[in-house]
């Protein structure tokens, strides 16, 4: 009897109902479990922090021809070459920002500092990044082989930065080097962040290396060096100390903040790498700075360290972009026998607290600073290697 009083037809509706209901609770919740475990969707963000002149253009290209990495070379760059007024303090904000959007494949940033319209080569440095160079951004280079910049300029410049974008989404790994941060905390509301996972690799080294390889590149470094001192008009004559101090105490105040004021969240996201240790060890300091950010060695990019870190190899000039092969330790040791002992003493002075902190030792005289067997580099694991002999430009040129 009951059961003649209940149509069919509402039965059925019912039915349908209900399991519409399940399919569309599955529907939206079960994408919102992955989500609620990794709300980067894997995806990790590489700050790759130094200084110029210090060897980053190497280990930039060290994640840059990775074929799991999207990587750019100061993006910042364009802010401060467009806002410059403000001075490198008042600039830093700007930079965060601009460094969120750029790790969120957001490249519509780039339009407040790019002409009206622009092309992917109006990018600072953009044929310098492997992605850039490959698939889909351009057909140029398979993603797992090294990209050769020449022929990327000339090949794989593109309207707009909609296919960098889109390329960019298809990468597990987004890695900027900047060397336009003389702090931390300006980057404490990424790092709290739960749509970023940042990881920060501070590269450092010796002040008395970074000084004489800044005294070659006077002209070039001009228009930063005015915006670390807030200068305008022409630059004092103690410039080039001034800029190193600044450098080093960035130095002091990046390393304390990680290594011993560490806030909770930036625990085991902080790794100090000296220079001199990556050129004496390149294979085992960069296995170790990947698996800090999850990335895993691959053969290509193994033989392509060795060779330019080794000096001329199969075909090193064309590989090298700017960074020209040589022995990679005799360049790190090159302030030893051409930099004035007075230059020594003054920057060691200038720079006493960074370099006790980062284990640089100081020379007390000329005989000292001349004698290349003496280890200045105390306090860290000695590796001995052979180092073919040859002579060109230095792995790093940031
Ligand atoms: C932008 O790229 C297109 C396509 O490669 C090219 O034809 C054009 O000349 C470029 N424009 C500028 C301003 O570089």
């Amino acid at each position: 009897m009951l059961r003649c009083r209940v149509p069919m037809p509402a039965v059925v509706t019912l039915l349908l109902l209900q399991s519409a209901a399940v399919v569309l609770f599955l529907g939206w919740y079960s994408p919102l479990v992955p989500q609620e475990a990794s709300p980067t969707q894997g995806k990790v963000h590489v700050l790759l922090l130094s200084s110029w002149r210090s060897g980053s253009s190497f280990l930039g290209q060290v994640f840059s021809q990775h074929p799991s990495v999207f990587y750019l070379m100061e993006p910042a760059w364009h802010v401060w070459m467009a806002l410059k007024r403000p001075g490198a303090r008042g600039l830093r904000m700007a930079v965060r920002d601009l460094v969120r959007s750029v790790f969120q494949c957001d490249l519509s940033v780039m339009d407040a500092y790019l002409p009206p319209s622009y092309n992917v080569s109006h990018v600072f440095m953009w044929s310098h990044s492997r992605a850039l160079c490959s698939p889909p951004a351009c057909p140029l280079t398979p993603r797992d082989s090294i990209s050769h910049e020449p022929e990327c300029k000339l090949r794989c410049d593109a309207v707009g930065l909609e296919k960098a974008e889109r390329a960019c989404h298809t990468y597990s790994h987004v890695v900027l080097k900047e060397v336009r941060f003389f702090e931390l905390e300006s980057l404490y509301p990424l790092l709290r962040d739960p749509s970023l996972d940042l990881r920060i690799i501070h590269l450092v080294r010796d002040p008395r290396a970074v000084l004489r390889s800044r005294e070659q590149a006077v002209k070039a470094l001009e228009q930063d060096s005015a915006l670390v001192l807030e200068q305008n008009g022409p630059l004092p004559a103690d410039a080039q100390m001034r800029v190193m101090r600044e450098v080093c105490r960035s130095h002091v105040r990046i390393h304390e903040t990680a290594a011993r004021k560490t806030p909770d969240f930036l625990r085991g996201r902080y790794k100090l790498l000296r220079y001199e240790d990556l050129v004496r060890n390149p294979l085992g300091e960069i296995e170790a700075v990947y698996d800090f950010v999850g990335l895993e060695m691959v053969e290509t990019l193994q033989e392509w360290i060795y060779r330019i870190t080794h000096g001329k190899g199969k075909g090193t000039k064309k590989d090298a972009f700017k960074i020209t092969s040589r022995n990679a330790e005799d360049v790190s040791l090159a302030w030893r026998t051409t930099l004035p002992f007075q230059k020594v003493k003054q920057i060691q002075d200038v720079c006493k607290g960074a370099m006790s902190l980062l284990g640089y030792r100081a020379v007390q005289s000329e005989a000292e600073q001349r004698q290349l067997d003496v280890d200045l580099t105390a306090g860290r694991e000695r590796h001995h290697f052979t180092w073919l002999t040859s002579t060109s430009t230095e792995p790093g040129e940031g």
